[in-house]
């Protein structure tokens, strides 16, 4: 039996490290592609619909895919002794963790009050240095931009290229999964970074003739954040899928290139529709992900019911980031409060008959 070693060792033929670094890895990738079963009946079409559970990677997100590659070069090639990121929290809850692993500094600027309490506990117990900044996503990214010319700390957000690198293996395993890429994926657009890296890995497999088609691409954004709906950025993104709560995407031109050449498009849900989206899957897939992951879910949904996604289809949805994540916002959806009862048999079988 062979080891799984992560994501460089699987792939490394397709990703710009030198031969003999040693990966700074932790197992990230290999993640499933599960079939739903219930939600293709519930809105009545015949469809091949799969999720892409992002979710299960080490730090509970696809970032992990971005960041080995990205912290490997940066400290194995580069000999770099810090990196930094600004986040919307799954980026800095993955730099901390690959930063503590190979013992170096890690800093990630956040926007005060607007990540998720999960995101944020991460950082800390790797031991990150937070800055919480009075401001959005967007601040973040502008000081950690110019930050860089002036300390000698890496960028590990996804304007590194390495991050992109990494991130389209996703798209090499649904295409090794599948036997070919799908007819189409949909996937929750916030700084653009993801839709670029998998079309950048499905454009590489088709070009090699390892698969036999390419994916229409679908980039599906929150309302109050959509700045691809718009077709310009937006100066106050507002949503409760705080991941992509994003307004100036900085892979703009990936995100674009990606949809045009792919027959793609952009829509954006309310936060209402993605919530549902997200209670539905837990509810009855047994998926539990996190709302701007969810937010893909909504989307493909919607474009099966208008038959914009024909039936028939072979479809791939990207569930980017874990439910556990951000346990406030689910609870806050969750209407029934648990039954509380005397710690007796009686009463609990009580509560059970009156149930069943
Ligand atoms: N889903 C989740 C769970 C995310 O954390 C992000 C981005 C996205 C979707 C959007 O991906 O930016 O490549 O278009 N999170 C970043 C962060 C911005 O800081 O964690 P994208």
């Amino acid at each position: 039996m062979t080891r799984y070693t992560g994501l460089i060792d699987r792939y490394r033929d397709r990703l710009p490290l030198q031969p003999a670094t040693v990966p700074v890895s932790l197992c990230e990738g290999d993640t499933p592609l599960i079939r739903l079963e219930n939600i293709p009946k519930l809105i009545g079409r015949n469809v091949d619909l799969y999720v892409k559970f992002e979710g299960l990677n080490p730090t509970g997100s696809f970032k992990d895919r971005g960041m080995t590659v990205a912290v490997t070069r940066a400290v194995r090639e580069e000999g770099s002794r810090a990196i930094i990121c600004a986040s919307t929290g799954n980026t800095s809850a993955s730099a901390a963790a690959y930063a503590a692993r190979c013992g170096i500094k890690c800093f990630v600027l956040i926007p005060e009050g607007k990540i998720a309490l999960g995101k944020l506990a991460q950082a800390l117990m790797h031991g990150a240095e937070v800055i919480q900044i009075q401001g959005n996503f967007d601040d973040g990214m502008r000081i950690v931009k110019e930050i860089a010319d002036h300390a000698p700390v890496s960028i590990v957000n996804s304007i590194n290229t390495y991050r992109i690198e990494g991130q389209k293996t996703a798209a090499f395993e649904i295409v090794d999964a599948l036997g070919d890429a799908p007819d189409y994926h949909c996937l929750p657009v916030g700084n653009a970074g993801n839709i670029t890296a998998y079309w950048k890995g499905y454009k590489e497999y088709h070009g090699d003739g390892v698969a036999s088609k390419q994916p229409v691409m679908c980039g599906y954004q929150a309302e109050g954040a959509a700045p691809f709906i718009k077709g310009a950025p937006v100066a106050h993104p507002e949503t409760v899928a705080t991941a992509i709560r994003i307004g100036n995407p900085q892979s703009w031109e990936g995100a674009l290139t990606a949809q045009r050449e792919s027959g793609g498009w952009f829509e954006a849900f309310s936060d209402a529709q993605i919530l549902k989206a997200q209670k539905l899957l837990a509810d009855r897939e047994g998926i539990f992900c996190e709302p701007a992951s969810a937010t893909s879910i909504a989307g493909a949904m919607h474009d099966l019911k208008t038959g914009r996604i024909p039936e028939g289809s072979t479809v791939v949805c990207t569930l980017t980031g874990n439910g556990l994540k951000d346990p406030d916002t689910a609870i806050r959806q969750c209407q029934v409060a648990p039954a509380a009862v005397p710690a007796d048999l009686e009463a609990v079988k009580r509560a059970i008959l009156e149930r069943l």
